[in-house]
């Protein structure tokens, strides 16, 4: 299972898979690229700190898609880069049909709640701000919905009395680090 990374900024997430490749426990998976649609975001820092090619291609003049001659050059080098699988890893745009139809079945987008609950934007604060007793994050695969594809797995976070809206992100974050690598490795050797 070759892996493209795809990102818009931290790219927290993304440096855990690495690290976690560079363990050895990412099973048959292997990150071969790093695409991010905001050039001087820190994840394009991690392609040189891990020996990944990192690239931020141009993606026209919308902040949250593509418009499709661009995706479609996106796809294309995407798999010019060798990758089979697209992990969304703190993707911000939405994905649409040349993208969906180049991998079909193969890209996976991580979500910072339990779906179906708060999908979109700032899905931590928006569960801060309901009150949830509980929350987490999600990895499901990417279809032509927003947040809606079918779930993969979940990790549960509660919020604590003496939480912040800032210790409770950290919590989720947390979560999200443990639980991205581990659903790649597990589908990586299926
Ligand atoms: C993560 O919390 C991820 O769940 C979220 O963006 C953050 C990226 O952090 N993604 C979404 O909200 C997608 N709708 P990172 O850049 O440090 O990995």
């Amino acid at each position: 299972m070759n892996i493209a990374l795809l990102g818009s900024g931290r790219g927290s997430n993304a440096e855990a898979i690495l690290e976690t490749q560079r363990a050895g426990k990412l099973g048959r998976a292997r990150v071969v690229s790093i695409f991010c649609d905001m050039p001087g975001a820190r994840i394009l820092e991690l392609g040189e700190r891990f020996g990944v090619p990192a690239f931020s291609p141009e993606v026209g003049p919308f902040k949250t898609k593509f418009p499709p001659e661009i995706e479609t050059k996106w796809a294309e080098e995407i798999r010019d880069c060798g990758a089979d699988f697209i992990v969304l890893a703190g993707f911000m745009r939405v994905i649409k049909r040349p993208l969906l139809d180049a991998f079909a079945g193969r890209i996976i987008n991580l979500h910072p709640s339990l779906l179906p609950a708060f999908p979109g934007l700032d899905g931590i604060g928006q569960a801060w701000r309901y009150g949830v007793k509980v929350s987490g994050c999600t990895v499901h695969y990417v279809d032509a919905t927003v947040d809606g594809g079918a779930i993969i797995d979940q990790a549960v976070v509660r919020r604590e009395d003496a939480d912040t809206e800032e210790s409770f992100a950290e919590k989720i974050h947390s979560a999200e680090h443990r639980l991205l690598p581990e659903v790649i490795r597990r589908l990586s050797e299926r």
